[in-house]
């Protein structure tokens, strides 16, 4: 029986949620989930898409990428970086303010949101900056509709200044009472900074250096910081692309203490390893943090199963194929493109059971919802939830590779890497965007998600850097 007023039927397939996997129809009208019946127990809409032999899960939410636009679009643009995130199985992404101009204003925030508005394929969130110069603006970067903030601790691609602890301390204050989430590039700066330059002037330039500038206390210390300004001011953070075992111990210890912390890794930090940078072109894993050695990987995958890391995402970090290549390891650009591959990396951790499917379903999908104010209608598949979701192949085999990214990023840290697994279907908002690796939706269709956060909980007000600044006032 068909019902005129459903518009997709998905049949056929495994529904994996976080909590397991069932054979499960997926009805969907307007853009939203409307049922999940039993096979054969839901009405035939317009379209019916057999899933049969295949895995329907909740699209991808990945909260960091890179897409460069405006300022950098010879290395990305809001096109080609969704557009990635369509082929990949992604649905929603976050993007980083550090562009030309970053997006320290409310009307730099706007500038970028035309550019999405006009050529995103997958919906989107826009971060605001949170920066020394700028504190006075992130009430208005939350009204206008950023998704989050994010601070850079560590210096990287932009060269934006690290704010004094002064200003990091008083940006968590206000951002305590706006309630948003604040991501963090958790290194410290002042150390990073005094040993690159003690190797430069020594005449290190090789690939190993850039680790060795920014060793484990590097990422350690910054970790530490943030989730202790965090506790006292009642910000909520999140920690990005968490690269080091030696952080975790104090992930579980904040987490222990209730700081409202959420933790992502990266696929590079669980498969890649700064050992094998001796190869050829080895120097196109430079990244911030570093990719660092090997023994790093089994305690980051622990983590993703014990609560220690929350959440999967890539730091989508795309260059220009020239930039990626040189001998000396300083006059490499950091980072690489990740968010077409993700999923595809994640899926062949499934298929060789190193990962459940539900942990993949909660770590890509459920969790970035959930700390950034989307679940619900986002990163789960249920009546009322928007309609994006990914049709995977568990079986299919593929060899990765650059020329298949639809990324201006030319570069593939993982060439030659065959995975089992892969998203075949890709849908946004009931709309297929992505079919059997080619493109099917268009530019304009993604639009910006505003996050729905829990009641701000600041704390210790009566001394925060604004309340001080009353004659008198007593800071207890
Ligand atoms: O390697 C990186 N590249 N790490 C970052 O934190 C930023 C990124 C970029 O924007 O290129
Ligand atoms: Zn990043």
């Amino acid at each position: 029986m068909a019902d005129a007023t459903l518009d997709t039927l998905v049949t056929g397939g495994t529904l994996a949620t976080e909590d397991g996997a069932f054979a499960a129809d997926v009805a969907i009208a307007n853009g939203v989930v409307v049922a999940i019946g039993a096979p054969g127990s839901l009405p035939a809409g317009r379209e019916t898409i057999d899933a049969t032999g295949r895995i329907v899960m909740p699209g991808v939410i990945d909260v960091h990428v890179h897409f460069r636009e405006p300022g950098m679009t010879h290395k990305e643009d809001w096109d080609t970086g969704t557009a990635s995130a369509a082929l990949g199985g992604v649905t929603t992404v976050f993007e980083m303010p550090n562009t030309n101009p970053p997006v320290d204003t409310v009307a730099h925030f706007r500038l970028k949101k035309a550019a999405a508005d006009a050529r995103a394929h997958v919906d989107f969130g826009i971060y605001g900056l949170l920066a020394e110069h700028n504190l006075a603006e992130l009430p208005g970067l939350a009204e206008a509709g950023v998704c989050g903030f994010k601070l850079f601790l560590g210096n990287t691609t932009g060269d934006l200044p690290c704010p004094s602890d002064g200003a990091v301390l008083e940006g968590f204050e206000i951002v305590a009472g706006l309630g948003l989430r604040c991501t963090i590039h958790a290194e410290n700066s002042p150390v990073l900074f005094w040993r690159q330059n003690k190797m430069r002037a020594a005449g290190r330039t090789d690939v190993f250096a850039h680790l060795a500038a920014r060793t484990d206390v590097v990422a350690v210390e910054a970790l530490s910081r943030s989730a202790i300004f965090a506790e006292w001011t009642g910000a909520r953070i999140h920690i990005a692309h968490e690269s080091c075992a030696a952080s975790l111990p104090h992930i579980r210890f904040f987490k222990a203490r209730g700081v409202d912390m959420t933790v992502e890794t990266l696929p590079q930090y669980l498969y890649l390893d700064a050992e094998s940078m001796t190869q050829p072109g080895g120097e196109v894993l430079r990244m911030n943090p570093p990719i660092r050695q090997q023994a790093n990987q089994a305690p980051l995958w622990q983590g993703l199963t014990d609560g220690a890391i929350d959440m999967i995402s890539t730091d989508h970090a795309p260059h220009a194929v020239e930039e990626k290549y040189n001998a000396d390891i300083w006059n490499v650009a950091c980072g690489f493109p990740g968010v077409q591959t993700s999923l595809q990396l994640m899926l062949d951790a499934v298929a060789k059971d190193r990962l459940q499917m539900t942990d993949l379903v909660r770590l890509m999908c459920a969790a970035p919802a959930r700390a950034f104010g989307l679940y619900g209608r986002k990163g789960v598949l249920r009546p009322g939830a928007d309609a994006d979701l990914v049709i995977v192949d568990p079986t299919a085999e593929a060899v990765l590779g650059a020329a298949d990214l639809a990324s201006r990023g030319k570069v593939s840290a993982y060439e030659g890497r065959h995975v089992t697994g892969k998203p075949v279907r890709t849908m946004v908002r009931g709309r297929t965007v992505a079919l059997d690796g080619r493109l099917t939706g268009s530019r304009g269709w993604g639009r910006i998600v505003r996050p729905d956060m829990p009641t701000p909980a600041p704390k210790n007000q009566n001394t925060t850097t604004k309340a001080i600044l009353q004659p008198h006032q007593r800071p207890w």
